[in-house]
């Protein structure tokens, strides 16, 4: 079939069913194809779920809505209803585009010193190990706030966490993400007598292949949500058990925070890369502006030329990212809290400045750009995943515990992995989170602000239309990878598939090393150091969703970094 396609694409006018040109006969790597509907996301049955709503007359609002419940019960070490996110929405009939921030919120008791020890030293233990680190849950709140606001009316609340629902009292098959993920978490979920209950033997050993997980609690608050909305999650007694699990691990939520947290809708950001219009989240994500600024760069380097995968393109992207980064540390943060130059930040002027700073030959050290030491990467694991239905509407949603499993705590009774999102904040300028980034004053810890975060659920729209949907875990990587997907996609002619197999790379300014994923040549490392980038080859960086759509044709890649990712459409 693919063949047939190939060469009547090849050979005949345009058709409406022919095969684009970046998959008509030429390229190595396919998509998943479909006209009606599509859903990419991080694991299978999620996936699937989302596009039986879709079959069933949903939006693509209403399909990531259950997609994203379900993920919380089928991938939970990202999926979740105790973490937050952002989720960028393209409505095609009233042609407008949201963002929605249902990031996590620092309870109204949270000082700027919070995670600092007797001597004034960052504490990272605070942060990441206890529950200082746990911010106010926005993702039940955000994911009935978007199906209110944007979904097909057709759906109730019940309905789209119906599914959900049914697999968490059912239990779901431990495999793929969840098998290669829960041994690695053994030391982290052990630590807590609510969360071994549920996701390890009574030996301690994590369940695996073979074996079902089964969250009863999980089903249980899933299913008060259904019956009494959002607010069964933020007041009575669910609430009551996630405030004391916080405070339990020493903690500051209370009730108050819980009752009082609020999604936030916010104006996209917006730039142009090259013709293609882009939208992507606004702060308190620093992704969106960081994409919007790295492109802006690009534009004043022949990038198509210079090819993918060359010394001479990725020599010039990590010299923009290093600046970006820099910038990033400086200046973002909770907007409602910090002003931020975004204007300047998103201007096409700024960006040729920065270009004009760039040597296509020598590496800029990092310590020429600022003075604050280098710090450690670690993991990552958040997880995006991307809608399109058939009336032209899309969502990008990105959202996360932290770390794999949160802080690794389960409020007893509930089934509810809480995050430890708060160690995105700076907790003293220049000290580094889990991710090495360093920050200032800027994204310093405060009452019911939110953290600085990197995730980058976007949307390029051409004429107006949705011509790419994507975005990716990896913190400061989510950036950086949905960057070269974008630049894969535009300056390359890449399908989506053959964008998201390139090895990628990231620089992020502190630590000055340009991480490369194995796959690119010796001599193309060769070159890079040669013009004085520090290559340190190794890991995987990010994990996309992506959906192409071109003449209503929508192309799929889900990455094949994780097993178990899909995208399913019809
Ligand atoms: N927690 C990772 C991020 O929000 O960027």
């Amino acid at each position: 079939m693919v063949v047939f396609l190939a060469l009547t694409a090849l050979t005949a006018p345009a058709r409406a069913d022919a095969l684009p040109p970046i998959i008509a006969g030429v390229a190595r790597n396919l998509p998943v194809l479909a006209r009606n509907g599509m859903v990419v996301a991080q694991e299978k049955i999620a996936a699937r779920i989302g596009l039986d709503i879709l079959k069933r007359g949903g939006n693509a609002v209403d399909a990531a809505v259950a997609t994203g419940f379900a993920l919380a019960v089928t991938l939970p070490r990202a999926g979740n209803l105790g973490g937050g996110g952002f989720m960028v929405v393209h409505l095609a009939k009233e042609n407008r585009d949201i963002a929605l921030d249902y990031r996590e919120t620092a309870p109204a008791a949270v000082t700027a010193d919070v995670f600092l020890d007797a001597s004034g030293a960052a504490d990272p233990k605070k942060s990441r190990d206890s529950g200082l680190g746990v911010g106010t849950p926005g993702t039940v709140a955000g994911l009935a706030y978007a199906r209110e606001k944007w979904g097909s009316g057709r759906f109730s609340l019940a309905d789209l966490l119906a599914p959900a629902i049914r697999l968490a009292r059912d239990g779901v098959p431990v495999e793929d993400d969840l098998a290669d993920s829960l041994p690695q978490a053994v030391r982290r979920l052990g630590r807590f007598a609510s969360s071994r209950a549920i996701f390890l033997k009574p030996d301690g050993a994590p369940f695996g292949p073979g074996e079902k997980l089964v969250q009863s609690d999980l089903a249980a608050t899933l299913e008060r949500i259904a019956s009494g909305g959002p607010k069964a999650f933020y007041e009575d007694e669910t609430a009551q058990k996630i405030v004391s699990a916080v405070r339990g691990a020493g903690g500051l939520m209370t009730a108050e925070d819980m009752k009082t947290y609020a999604p936030v809708e916010r104006s996209v950001v917006r730039g142009t890369y090259r013709g293609h219009e882009i939208v992507s989240m606004p702060p308190p994500s620093s992704g969106g502006v960081h994409l919007i600024e790295l492109l802006n760069i690009l534009e004043h380097f022949p990038i198509s030329e210079t090819g993918p995968q060359t010394a001479a393109t990725i020599h010039v992207m990590a010299e923009a990212m290093k600046l970006a980064f820099a910038d990033r540390a400086e200046w973002l943060a909770d907007p409602d809290f910090v002003k931020i130059p975004l204007s300047g930040l998103l201007s096409k002027k700024y960006a040729a400045k920065l270009a004009s700073e760039i040597s296509m030959e020598k590496a800029r050290p990092s310590a020429e750009i600022s003075h604050v030491d280098p710090a450690p990467y670690e993991g990552d694991q958040t997880t995006h995943f991307s809608v399109a239905d058939r009336e032209g509407n899309a969502v990008a949603n990105t959202y996360t515990l932290n770390f794999s499993y949160g802080l690794g705590l389960v409020a007893e009774g509930t089934g509810v992995l809480l995050n430890n999102e708060l160690d995105d904040f700076a907790a003293k300028p220049g000290s580094p989170n889990a991710f090495g980034l360093v920050g200032g004053k800027a994204n310093a810890p405060g009452p019911r602000k939110r953290p600085l975060s990197s995730m980058t659920p976007t949307i390029v729209l051409k004429d107006g239309k949705p011509e790419i949907v994507t975005g990716s875990p990896g913190g400061p990587r989510i950036i950086t990878t949905v960057l070269e997907q974008i630049s894969d996609l535009i300056d390359h002619g890449m399908n989506a598939t053959e964008a998201m197999e390139a090895p990628r790379f990231h620089h992020q300014w502190l630590p000055d090393e340009l991480r490369v994923e194995r796959g690119l040549s010796l001599d193309t490392i060769r070159l890079l150091r040669e013009k004085g980038q520090n290559v340190v080859v190794g890991g995987t960086l990010g994990s996309v969703a992506t959906i192409q759509i071109l003449d209503g044709l929508m192309m799929g890649a889900s990455d094949s970094r994780q097993r178990g990712t899909a995208g399913v459409g019809w």
